[in-house]
């Protein structure tokens, strides 16, 4: 008898070791300890021995019992405090609670206002093209009546890639501005044409709150016969009105670009001071977006199309200075930081 006991707590204590979880121990619990256990059967059994040995293996069973209801205590307080530190552990899993909802992504306000941008212009008749990051620096200036020692090369500061020239001499960089495509899409297309270039130019700056060396543009090009500075206006005032709204002054200043002349720039009156100058329009109540012109006789030139013939409109608007004037946004980088808190708003 006494060895039958002891053959059950050894087992009792080795399978209690490898219990981990609530259910394990209890399913422990009817084994060692329940109505149907071993330890119930001797109990039972103690009945027809002789009543001194009985006696002695009763008080030892009863022993057994007390100990392994002492160990089922203490196996359940542990099992307890250890899932109060890791909430989430299988046996705390509660199956009636609400799945999780998958989050969802958004897209960035940059590329929001890019969209809106195209669904304005296609509107107005113009086709969505897209170009090369990676330029020929003929394309990204001398077609656009930069040559090699233009000052204006100057005022864009290049990235340049390391690498052997093209077969024509040609260099490699990364494009500045989107006006490269106009050359390109003249040399493919034929008059009438009407596009917007939307997508990234690089400069070689240094970054700060207004300044990054990576932005966005969108360029337009529109060339036809008898084009006119009223179409640029009309399509530029029209576009404001509808990105802006129509309370939004805007207005245009001559300004010189190499790749159109007649050159203006474009700004819209400022959204934080409704035109009485602030820190973020610098004072003067508007804020510029885009440069445009009639484009240049050498550059239809360039890309084939006789300027005899033919007239057309151009402009290049930065893209982040729209959502830093809608939002009233005073830092550029917040827009590539990737913080989360920040581009939840938009
Ligand atoms: N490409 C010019 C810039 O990046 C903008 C521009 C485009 C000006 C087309 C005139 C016509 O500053």
């Amino acid at each position: 008898m006494k060895d039958q006991i002891n053959e059950l707590r050894k087992d009792a204590l080795n399978s209690l070791a490898s219990v981990t979880s609530r259910l394990e121990l209890d399913a422990w619990r009817v084994r060692y300890l329940g109505k149907k256990s071993c330890l119930q059967a001797v109990l039972k059994g103690l009945g027809s021995l002789p009543a001194d040995e009985r006696k002695i293996a009763g008080a030892e069973t009863n022993r057994l019992k007390n100990e392994l209801e002492c160990l089922l205590r203490e196996k359940q307080a542990a099992l307890e405090a250890a899932s109060a530190q890791s909430p989430g552990q299988q046996d705390s899993l509660d199956i009636t609670l609400p799945g999780r909802p998958a989050s969802l992504g958004r897209l960035h306000p940059v590329t929001k206002v890019l969209h809106e941008m195209g669904v304005i212009f296609t509107s107005m008749g113009f086709e969505v093209v897209e170009g090369p990051e990676v330029e020929w620096d003929y394309y990204n200036f001398e077609a656009l009546n930069i040559p090699k020692e233009h000052p204006a090369r100057d005022s864009m500061q290049t990235f340049w890639v390391d690498m052997p020239t093209g077969e024509k001499g040609w260099e490699m960089l990364l494009r500045t501005h989107t006006s490269p495509m106009q050359i390109r899409v003249m040399e493919k297309q034929t008059p009438p044409l009407r596009i917007i270039v939307p997508g990234r130019v690089f400069r070689y700056e240094a970054t700060d709150t207004t300044h990054i060396p990576m932005f966005h543009q969108i360029e337009g090009l529109a060339v036809d016969k008898g084009i006119t500075m009223a179409d640029l206006k009309g399509t530029l005032y029209e576009f404001s009105r509808r990105f802006f709204g129509p309370e939004r002054k805007v207005r245009f200043r001559v300004d010189f670009f190499p790749f159109v002349e007649p050159g203006v720039d474009m700004a819209v009156e400022c959204a934080v001071c409704k035109g009485d100058g602030c820190r973020l329009c610098g004072q003067s109540g508007w804020i510029e977006i885009l440069g445009a012109g009639m484009v240049h006789p050498r550059v239809l030139e360039a890309g084939g199309i006789d300027p005899e013939e033919y007239s057309g409109f151009a402009f290049g608007m930065g893209i982040e200075r729209v959502p830093l004037l809608r939002y009233g946004i005073d830092d550029i980088r917040l827009f590539y930081s990737s913080d989360l808190r920040f581009l939840r708003q938009f």
